[in-house]
Parts: C-alpha cells; structure tokens; sequence
C-alpha cells in the first residue's frame, strides 16, 4: 500500500474509500512516516511548509481540497518535482451563491432585522428602518475567474449592472472592464472580491478602494481576508466612510476583528463559501480521484500550473 500522509480530514464517505486504497498517516506521526510517504492530502491552509516538504524525500504529490492554494508552497513544491493539485470548479456554484447572498443580507440588514423579531423588539419598535435595494444596482467584482463568471450571473439575473477589475480583461465576457480598482470601486454599489490571495494581491482592497466605494457602498469578501486591508475596512465602517460589509474570510482566522461584532451594517460568516454537504464531497472526491489518476500512472485531473 502506498503511504500518504493527511493533514486534513476529507468527507466521512471518501474518507473510508482512500483508507481502504492507501495507508494513512496523521500529523502526528510525521516524524515516524516522513521517509516513507509518497503522497499528501491537505487544504489551501493546511500547507506542507517548505521545511516538512524537504523531509519527506520519497513525496511525489500533494492534493489539497480546497481551490485557493495561498497556504501551500506550490512553486516549491513544483521545483522538487511534485505536483499539486487543487478543486476548482466544483465548489464555483457555493461561492457565488454566499456572495450574492451576503450582498442580500447585507444591503437588506436580514441579520439585524432577523434579531429584531427575536428579541421581541418588534411589537414595541414598529416599522424596522428601511434598507437598501439589492437589485438594479451597480456590482462591481474585484477578479473574474470561474467564481467571479458565476457571481456576475446571478448578479445579471437580479438586474445588476456587472464591472469588473482584472490585471488584464477577461475574454468572452461582456461586462465592463476597470484597469483601475479605485474607479471600478467609486462606480460600484457593491463590491465583490473573488481573487487569490498572492504576494501581489495583499492588501488589493486598500483604504483608498474602500473609501471610493463610500458611505453608502457595500464591501462583499469571499476570497481571503490578506486581500483587503482588515484595518482600514474597521475604521472605514466606524467613521462610516463605508456602509457595510459582508465577510466570510478574514486575515487571522477563526479570530474576528472583535469591533465588528457589534455593527448591524455587517455580516459576518465563518469561512463557509464551499460549505455544503454536496460540495464538499465534490471536493474531497477530486482530491482522491487526483491521489488515484496519479499512482495509476493517469494524468492528473485537476493539477495547479
Ligand atoms: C476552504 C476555500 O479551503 O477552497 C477554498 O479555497 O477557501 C474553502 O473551500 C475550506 O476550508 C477547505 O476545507
């Protein structure tokens, strides 16, 4: 049987599948199986470091469930020969879907307005203030990748107008393209970032973006927290310079910039873009099928280039 080391569970169900097909190994016995492992399994945050890597002479793959790969030394890793793969695809229709949904519950305060029936707040209060509208406006998204083209449609569908800011743009699309962030951001309504967190990328979503998108302007995160400056968005939401946000990642996970806690023009989740039952399993099936195609000599189905 072929060893593989798994820093990171997969489904319950595949789970039982690659126990049968490979012998695994947890973290903690690295030290006892670092010669002997030829594949991993991990996440886009779960690495192997460079240091790790360089100890498990025999590795010749790393499968990650996960399509963002910011935590894992990719072009190292490549340098030495190993390939790594990723998930993409499969998990485009869970994170358009909790972009889209976050600009809802965001511009219609559903949180806040939820909490007010709640609490019993609604007799007593009356009539909750009024929101703003989600639909016929302006959507500005910050990457069009697969996710991005996903997040645009439903947009669409919802009478937006779509814009976006790429390096370069995007064939085959026909929405506006903004070469500079800062005008994409001063002509959106809601802002959607959907790019990889790369040493390019840190911080993209700087004061001056948020601050273009102004007081009534609504920032969406379903990327990574390192592409915005988290700072600059707290003090921009305090002093209302920008008017709200809806946050599924931030930069140091699972800890929250605790201001933000208190503020009903915010909506925060816990990192679950792709956390469904089916897209999960979708996941961790291609991480086996990419561990299988590999040790069957086949070529890899979903390899990071
Ligand atoms: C998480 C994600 O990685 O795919 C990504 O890039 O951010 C998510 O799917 C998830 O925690 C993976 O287990």
């Amino acid at each position: 049987m072929i060893d593989v080391l798994q820093l990171v569970p997969l489904r319950p169900e595949v789970q039982k599948e690659l126990e049968a097909r490979y012998r695994i190994h947890g973290k903690g016995d690295f030290d006892k199986v670092a010669g002997i492992v030829r594949g991993v399994v991990t996440n886009g945050h779960s690495g192997p470091p460079p240091e790790m890597i360089d100890r498990m002479p025999k590795l010749e793959i790393i499968a990650s469930a996960s399509v963002g790969y910011d935590g894992i030394p990719v072009e190292y890793a490549r340098s030495k020969g190993i390939p790594v793969t990723n998930t993409p695809e499969v998990l485009n229709d869970d994170v358009a879907d909790l972009a889209i949904g976050l600009i809802i519950m965001t511009a219609r305060r559903l949180v806040a307005s939820d909490s007010y029936v709640r609490t019993g707040k609604w007799p007593k209060g009356g009539e909750y203030p009024l929101a703003q509208k989600a639909s016929r406006k302006r959507v500005g998204i910050l990457g069009m990748g697969r996710i991005g083209k996903e997040i645009a449609k439903r947009a669409e569908a919802m009478n937006n107008i779509v814009a976006y800011h790429s390096r370069r743009p995007v064939a085959d699309v026909p929405y506006k393209h903004y070469p500079d962030l800062v005008e994409l951001a001063k002509n959106s309504d809601f802002l959607v970032v959907i790019i990889p967190a790369t040493p390019q990328t840190q911080k993209i979503v700087s004061k001056a973006v948020i601050e273009a998108l102004g007081p009534t302007g609504i920032l969406v995160n379903v990327a990574r927290g390192a592409v915005v400056d988290e700072d600059a968005l707290v003090e921009a939401l305090k002093s209302g310079k920008l008017g709200g946000a809806g946050l599924d990642v931030f930069v140091n996970e699972p800890q929250v910039p605790p201001e933000l806690f208190a503020m009903d023009n915010v909506v925060l989740q816990p990192h679950v873009g792709s956390a469904t039952h089916e897209t999960r399993r979708a996941m961790s099936q291609l991480v086996l099928d990419n561990l299988d195609a590999y040790f069957a000599g086949k070529p890899l189905l979903t390899e990071i280039k």
